[in-house]
């Protein structure tokens, strides 16, 4: 099976990039937002890193235009996902919101239509059950930016067929991508090992061992990290960090996995990093 068209639904940071990267290369989009206002800061944002692209001679202008005239807008989960052969679902992580999307798109979806999460945490199986199709219904875990990072975790369900995994494994890489198999298990691989380095981070300035910028350059200075750890953790977003350890301690019960009270207290206060000007460091 070939995926002719796609379903994005969801605008925000990580949506709007997977909308990005499968219209730049030559499939389709249909993105679907909730209002105009939300699709037009999408749009919006794609166009800004499109531009970014071509200012840095990645892609030429023409593929700018053929890339933003790919996709087409929606404000309805109904007319959005006709006639497309995957949706990625990529709203907020909220069961409830995700419950009520799924349960939408699986009444007007066709029947040959692949479901894919982008979840950074809600397990595979359970979002699965939420449809009449947990054969159909994988993971496609993408990292932020999506433009610039090779990977797709790619996470099977307990009833993921191997069908579906093939079809999503091979249209990754038609996206330049990199896929890589997961099972599903709480946190996956990549935030399995991410968040529990990330609170470690937190612990070390909680306890007074460092200060933000001193166990950043350590990370980035000895261990060659693009970004130390407490300036990753506030461009992912401390309240989703905080949101993914406790996906973990809850999921494994294993005390390792507890927040530190240093996040949820900055947390608490409103201070989630790049998105509100300040976190562990002052973006104003
Ligand atoms: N769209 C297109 N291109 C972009 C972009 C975007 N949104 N953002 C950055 N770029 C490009 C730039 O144009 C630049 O291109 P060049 O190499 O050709 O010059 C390149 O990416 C690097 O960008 P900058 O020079 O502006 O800045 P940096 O060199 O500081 O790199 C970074 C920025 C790519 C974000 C780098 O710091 C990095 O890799 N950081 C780690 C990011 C990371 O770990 N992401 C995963 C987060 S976890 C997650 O998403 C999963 C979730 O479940 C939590």
């Amino acid at each position: 099976m070939e995926i002719k068209k796609v379903a994005v639904i969801g605008g925000g940071t990580m949506g709007n990039g997977i909308a990005h990267v499968f219209a730049m290369n030559g499939i389709p989009v249909n993105l679907i937002e909730t209002k105009q206002e939300f699709a037009d800061r999408a749009m919006a944002t794609i166009e800004k890193n499109l531009d970014r692209m071509v200012a840095k001679e990645k892609i030429v202008s023409e593929a700018k235009v053929a890339t933003l005239e790919s996709i087409s807008v929606f404000l309805n989960i109904k007319e959005g996902v006709k006639g497309v052969d995957l949706v990625i679902e990529a709203v907020p992580e909220n069961l409830k919101i995700k419950t009520s999307v799924w349960k939408a798109v699986d009444e007007a979806a066709a029947d040959h239509t692949i479901f894919a999460s982008n979840t950074s945490s809600i397990s595979i199986t359970k979002l699965a059950g939420l449809t009449n199709r947990a054969d159909k219904f994988i993971g496609m875990h993408f990292f932020n930016p999506v433009p610039v990072m090779k990977l797709v975790e790619i996470v099977k369900g307990l009833d993921t067929s191997e069908e579906t995994y093939q079809v999503v494994e091979e249209t990754s890489k038609l996206l330049a991508k990199v896929p890589v198999p997961v099972n599903d298990m709480p946190g996956f691989v990549s935030n399995r090992v991410l968040m529990p380095m990330i609170n470690e981070a937190v612990f070390a300035v909680y306890e007074g061992v460092a200060t933000p910028e001193h166990v950043d350059d350590v990370m980035k200075l000895g261990m060659a990290h693009p970004m130390g750890p407490l300036r990753l953790a506030d461009f992912i977003g401390l309240d989703v960090c905080l949101d993914i350890l406790n996906v973990l301690y809850e999921g494994f019960k294993d005390p390792k996995y507890r927040p530190c009270p240093l996040l949820v207290k900055m947390v608490d206060a409103g201070k989630l990093g790049n998105k509100t000007g300040e976190g562990f460091f002052s973006y104003h």
